[in-house]
């Protein structure tokens, strides 16, 4: 898989996907994350990436020129399956999407600044748009990148074992049942004597009683989602 971010704040993105799994499933060749610095498309000597408003509205708008640019440079080397923009007027993001996003080939996410893009762009050029969640962040890097994560983890190979993107959260409309390692005993505090107990039927009946009874009391929504 490959991944290309275009972005007005490179070095944030560089941080916070070059750590852990994510760099480990670049350096086995699972997926190639690609970061680009959208003013390198900027043509006026000040690289200006943005222009008030026709309409007069306060705040800025990022052009349209630039971004056509390196999207058309981009899909001239290879075909994208989607073209993402990150915004809060997107649809929200949730493991189903991660899931689908990571079964396909090439991606572009471009991070939505300001008070976003010039609308042509998403008018012609963007075939997704997500957002994180119901409240505005100053940028779109930080929902770029936990698009990426979420979707580089689950590729198959970049979790050491296979089974553990299958247990967690989400995966089933389920919140993942509790987890708990040595000792047995911390403080007076014991771990539920269950998994202790070396019976694999009744620790797998136990682990899926509790995601159903975390979910019923702390998610309720996802138990209605078919
Ligand atoms: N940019 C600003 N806020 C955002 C959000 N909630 N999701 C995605 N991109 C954003």
């Amino acid at each position: 898989m490959r991944i290309d971010i275009i972005t007005l704040l490179p070095k944030l993105l560089d941080g916070a996907l070059s750590e852990s799994i994510i760099k480990r499933a670049q350096n086995k060749g699972l997926v190639e994350i690609h970061i680009h610095n959208l003013r390198d498309y900027c043509e006026d000597k000040h690289r200006t990436a943005d222009d008030y408003p026709f309409g007069g509205e306060a705040g800025m708008v990022m052009k349209v020129e630039p971004i056509y640019k390196i999207i058309t440079r981009l899909k001239s080397e290879r075909e994208y399956d989607e073209v993402i923009y990150t915004s809060p007027d997107g649809v929200t993001y949730n493991q189903q999407e991660a899931n689908r996003l990571s079964t396909l080939e090439n991606l572009i996410i471009l991070c939505g600044h300001y008070k976003g893009v010039d609308y042509r762009v998403r008018e012609h050029l963007i075939t997704r748009e997500i957002s994180i969640g119901d409240y505005v962040l100053t940028g779109g890097e930080l929902a770029a990148a936990i698009i990426a994560d979420s979707v580089v983890r689950i590729l198959p190979g970049a979790i050491g074992d296979e089974c553990s993107a299958l247990t967690d959260s989400f995966q089933d409309n389920l919140l993942a049942p509790p987890v708990y390692t040595r000792p047995a005993e911390f403080n007076g505090w014991r771990v539920p004597d269950v998994l202790l107990s070396g019976n694999f039927a009744e620790i797998s009946k136990w682990q899926e009683d509790q995601a159903y009874e975390r979910t019923r009391r702390l998610r309720p929504d996802l138990l209605e989602i078919k």
